[in-house]
C-alpha cells in the first residue's frame, strides 16, 4: 500500500526485538511467495528460501512421499521462516520511511461504524490519537480489534484439541532435506527445517507438559522413537536454541468486517499447525485486502471492500477443514478408541493408493488459489 501512495501507519504493542526473536511458521504456499515479491520484499526470501516440490508421511515403520509438484500441477511451497519474512517486511518499511510504532499499549478502536474512526494507545504515560479512513485488525487471537464488535454481531466457532506441539530449534543438519509428518502410536511428530544447517523439530505433548518437562536429550530420544528406523538412525542431535509449546486451537471470527474496521489473520481465524495454514491463511486476507484497498483508492470502487468478509471467509474455512482434517489423520488422540486408529490407517492408506486424494492434499498443501 505503501509503495502504491497510501499511508499506513503499524501499531505494535511489542518491541522490534520481542517479535523478531519468536519463532514461528516456516511454509509459504507459492501465492503468498508472490505476493511478497509484489511488495518487493521477496528478495532474500527468493535468495536465501527453499523451493520443497514434495514432503513425506511416516506411519508404520515407513515413509511415503507426496510429490508436490505432481499433483499439483506444477506448483511448490517456498521453506522460509516467518521470522526472516517478518525481519525482510521491517527492513522494507524503514527504507521507505514507513511509520511503525513499538510498544504502542491500550491500543483501542473508536467510532469504528463513522466515516472517521479513529485508535488511541498510551505509549509511557502519553495518549496518542491516530486518525485513519480504515483499521485493519491485524493484532492476533488476543487483539482488541475483535473483541471491539459487538456480541450481537459476532459469531465465534472454536474445537480445541486435547494436546499441543512441543517444537525445538536447533543447529543442526536435517535429519531430511523435505520436511516429514509423522504419524505414530504414540504421537504425532514433524521434521521440518529452516534451511540446510538450521533444524526445526515438533513433538505432540499432552496439554500439561512445560517446556521444563523436557530436556533436549529427552525430546530427541523421544522424537526418534516416533520416526521410522532408518530416520532416526540418521537424526544428528544437537542443544535446543529455542524450545516452546503451542497449544492447538481451530477458531473462526464472522464476520471479518465491522463498519470501517476489518479483521486479518490471527484475530480472526486460528488454525491448528500442521499443514502450515497458519501464516498462509493471514496472507490470503491481505491479498484480498490490498486489492480492495487499490480498487478503492484507484477507482472508487467499493465492491472488494464489501465483499472482503466473504471472500475471505470462504478460503478461510477451506484451510480450516484442511488443518482440521490433518490434524486428526496425523495425531493419537488420548481418548481414542480401536476403530479410530484404523480409520487413521485406512485414511492414510487410501491418500497413497488414490492420485485424486493426493491431487486433493497437493491442492491444499501449495495453497488453493485466491
Ligand atoms: C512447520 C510448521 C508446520 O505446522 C508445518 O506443517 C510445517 C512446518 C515449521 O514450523 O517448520
Amino acid at each position: 500500500m505503501h509503495l502504491q501512495g497510501i499511508d499506513t501507519v503499524v501499531l505494535e504493542q511489542r518491541s522490534r526485538e520481542y517479535v523478531l526473536g519468536r519463532i514461528r511458521a516456516g511454509v509459504l504456499e507459492h501465492g503468498f511467495a508472490d505476493l511478497m515479491r509484489t511488495a518487493q520484499c521477496g528478495d532474500r526470501m527468493d535468495a536465501e528460501g527453499e523451493i520443497h516440490d514434495g514432503f513425506f508421511i511416516a506411519y508404520n515403520g515407513t515413509k511415503r512421499r507426496v510429490d508436490l509438484k505432481k499433483y499439483s500441477g506444477g506448483s511448490s511451497v517456498v521453506v522460509y521462516g516467518q521470522t526472516e519474512l517478518t525481519r525482510d517486511l521491517y527492513e522494507a518499511r524503514v527504507k521507505l520511511n514507513g511509520v511503525v510504532i513499538h510498544n504502542a499499549e491500550d491500543v483501542k478502536p473508536h467510532d469504528i461504524t463513522s466515516k472517521a474512526p479513529y485508535l488511541t494507545y498510551r505509549k509511557g504515560d502519553d495518549i496518542h490519537r491516530v486518525d485513519c479512513e480504515f483499521i485493519i485488525g491485524a493484532d492476533g487471537f488476543h487483539g482488541v480489534s475483535r473483541k471491539s464488535i459487538p456480541d450481537d454481531v459476532l459469531n465465534e466457532f472454536e474445537r480445541t484439541y486435547p494436546f499441543g506441539w512441543l517444537g525445538v530449534l536447533s543447529r543442526t543438519k536435517p535429519v531430511s532435506p523435505e520436511l516429514i509428518y509423522a504419524r505414530h502410536e504414540r504421537g504425532f511428530a514433524l521434521c521440518s527445517l529452516r534451511s540446510q544447517v538450521l533444524s526445526r523439530y515438533y513433538i505432540q505433548v499432552p496439554l500439561t507438559d512445560s517446556v521444563e518437562d523436557w530436556s533436549d536429550e529427552d525430546f530427541w530420544t523421544e522424537l526418534k522413537h516416533r520416526l521410522p528406523n532408518d530416520v532416526a538412525d540418521q537424526l544428528i542431535t544437537g542443544p535446543s536454541i529455542e524450545k516452546s509449546i503451542a497449544p492447538l486451537r481451530s477458531f473462526v471470527a464472522e464476520p471479518m468486517r465491522y463498519g470501517n474496521m476489518f479483521l486479518a489473520g490471527d484475530s480472526a481465524h486460528i488454525v491448528p499447525p500442521t499443514g502450515a495454514r497458519g501464516l498462509n491463511s493471514a496472507a490470503s486476507d491481505i491479498f484480498y485486502l490490498y486489492h480492495a484497498m487499490m480498487d478503492y483508492y484507484k477507482k472508487g470502487d467499493e465492491k472488494g471492500l464489501e465483499e472482503y468478509s466473504g471472500k475471505a471467509l470462504a478460503r478461510v474455512w477451506k484451510a480450516q477443514r484442511f488443518s482440521w482434517w490433518m490434524t486428526m489423520m496425523l495425531h493419537r488422540f488420548p481418548d481414542q478408541i480401536t476403530y479410530d486408529g484404523r480409520l487413521q490407517d485406512t485414511e492414510l492408506e487410501y491418500l497413497f493408493s488414490s492420485e485424486t486424494a493426493l491431487g486433493s492434499l497437493a491442492e491444499n498443501y501449495v495453497g488453493l488459489p485466491f
